[in-house]
Parts: C-alpha cells; structure tokens; sequence
C-alpha cells in the first residue's frame, strides 16, 4: 500500500529578470494505492508527474508531506554522515531505493523503478545487466548466489519479456523497444512490491507499444496470484494506453501540479481495446482536456 499524503513540492528558479522566484510543481497531491493495482498519472507536460513519481520513489524529498509505504515513511534525502545514517536507521526501518546501492547493510528491494532509457548499462550485456540488478539485490548478509543460479535466474526473466537469445548483446546492439524490454526485465528480476514507470514506452512504435503493454499486463497479473501483488504506478501522456492498463487513472491539472480528477476503469481483465466501456472513458478524458484547452483560449482572448 502506498500513502501519498499532502505531498507538495516547490522549486526555486531564476526568472527572465534574474530573480529567483518560487515554483509549484506538485500541490497537496494525497493519493493511496493499495497492493495490486496499476494506477496511471496523466497529464500535460510540466503539471509535476515525474516529481511525484520521483518523491514516491524517494529519489526528491517533498517540500511538505509524506510518503508511507506499507506503514513506513519513505525518506530523503539520504543521511551523508555515519551519525546521521545510524539515527536514520534507528528512527526508521524502510530505506530508500536509492540508499539500497549507497549503503549496503541493509539492502531492500521493495521498489524497481523504469524511466525512459534508466539505468541499463551501456558496457554490460543484456545477461550482466540483470545479473548486475541481482547481485546487488541480493546484497550483504545473504549467502552470495552462485554464477549458475544468476544466470538461471536472469535468463528466466529475459524469456518472460521475449529477449531470450539476445544474452550476450550489448543496449547499443538492441532497438528502442528491446531496451524497453531489458529495464522491464530488470525491474521485475528483483521481484519488487512496486513499479514506478515514467512513459516507459514513449520511445516505441505503436505496435511494439501495444505488445509491451500486453507483456506487462501479463507479468503483473502473475504476481497477482502470488503473496506479493504488485503496485504498478505510471506516467504517461497516452490517454488510450492509461485506460487500457490501469485500476484508476489519475489527471493531473497543468500547474501547478494538483489532482484534478480520479476515475476508476472498473472493466475487467483481460480487456479488449475496443471494449465500449475503454473507449467511452478515453472519451471522458479527452473532453475534459477539451473543455480546458477552451478554458484558456477563452482567457487569452
Ligand atoms: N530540479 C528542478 N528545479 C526547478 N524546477 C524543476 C525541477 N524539476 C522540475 N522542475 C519544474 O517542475 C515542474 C514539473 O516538472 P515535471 O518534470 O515533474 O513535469 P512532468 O509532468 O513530468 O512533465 P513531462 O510530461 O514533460 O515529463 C516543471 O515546471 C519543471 O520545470
Ligand atoms: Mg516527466
């Protein structure tokens, strides 16, 4: 479960004039996702997405709020001195993902994140990136995993998401939606709780798009059954792509970044793109974002 709180976020910047000046990109945001569901962030360019998916990830701290995942506070930024680490230790029990490759003591893997072209090492093969994402999370502690059982593992996952046989490529030697793949693999290879993904198909054609939506729903749907289902939270600006994935798709207003609407996609799986009830809330959606273009062409005027 993941308790978003009043999470509000401000910059500063420096205007045209050279002043600095206040920037709102996310504003009061409070939104919960219980275990299971995919939810999507829709919304115009610049309305605070990727900083509030970066703040569930504990990548940013929010300026005001507070993030809890299954009853812990997500934390940041990060203790940089031992006395700090060891208060922040004390205090809390849940550690950022980004702490999980700074300190290893206590590594802990409950979220995998996917963002466009993140984090796939370029001078690794396809097998040593996920094999790199396994070691770590297998960290200090547990008794190291055997080079046999690494690879058995990764090669698992990379059928899963059709790259098997592409092992010993390296990114550069893969297409654009390979790569999609290969971070898709990686993320689930560490069997995370949560998936936080932003516009994780964007650089793809729309039927390789569609293919990995397919891919993803498949795989999620597997961890369903099991005793850890998981939350997949996902940016995208792809109202048809929204609707077909998620529990609940989440519009934000353009800044600054507030929730403006919340509608449920209560149609069951597996679905068909063309069921009546997908497309008449793409509908739904699409006038809105109608209905507010017109707003503020009525305000320029
Ligand atoms: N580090 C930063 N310093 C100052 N302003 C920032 C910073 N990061 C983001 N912003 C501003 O915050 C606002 C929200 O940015 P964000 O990247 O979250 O938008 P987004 O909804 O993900 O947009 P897009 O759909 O284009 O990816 C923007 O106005 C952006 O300029
Ligand atoms: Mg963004």
């Amino acid at each position: 479960m993941i308790e978003a709180k009043s999470i509000s976020k401000f910059f500063s910047v420096i205007n045209e004039k050279g002043l600095a000046e206040g920037l709102t990109a996310v504003l009061n945001v409070s939104l919960s996702i219980p275990d299971g569901k995919i939810v999507t962030l829709l919304g115009p360019s610049g309305c605070g997405k990727s900083t509030f998916l970066e703040i569930l990830a504990g990548l940013q701290a929010p300026t005001d709020g507070e993030v809890i995942i299954d009853g812990k506070r997500v934390l940041e930024p990060l203790p940089s001195t031992r006395k700090e680490m060891e208060d922040y230790k004390r205090r809390y029990r849940f550690i950022s993902p980004l702490a999980n490759g700074v300190f290893r003591d206590r590594p802990k893997h409950d979220i995998a994140l996917v963002f466009q072209d993140y984090a796939i090492f370029p001078w690794m093969t396809v097998l040593q990136n996920i094999n790199f994402a396994l070691t770590l999370r297998s960290g200090n502690g547990k008794k190291k995993p055997r080079r046999n059982e690494l690879n058995e593992k990764a090669r698992y996952f990379l059928n899963q998401v059709g790259l098997g046989g592409a092992e010993y490529k390296y990114p550069s030697q893969l297409s654009g939606g390979m790569r999609q793949r290969l971070a898709l693999a990686r993320a689930l290879s560490v069997e995370p709780k949560i998936i936080l993904m932003d516009e994780p198909f964007a650089a793809v054609d729309a039927l390789t798009r569609e293919k990995l939506q397919d891919d993803l729903l498949r795989l999620w749907e597997q961890t369903r059954k099991s005793s850890f289902p998981v939350i997949i939270v996902m940016v995208t600006h792809d109202v048809s792509e929204a609707v077909y994935l998620s529990d609940e798709v989440v519009v934000f207003s353009p800044g600054p970044g507030t929730i403006r609407n919340r509608i449920p996609v209560d149609i069951a799986r597996p679905r068909a793109r063309t069921d009546p009830g997908i497309i008449d809330i793409q509908d739904r959606i699409f006038a809105m974002f109608q209905y507010d273009l017109n707003q503020e062409s009525e305000y320029s005027i």
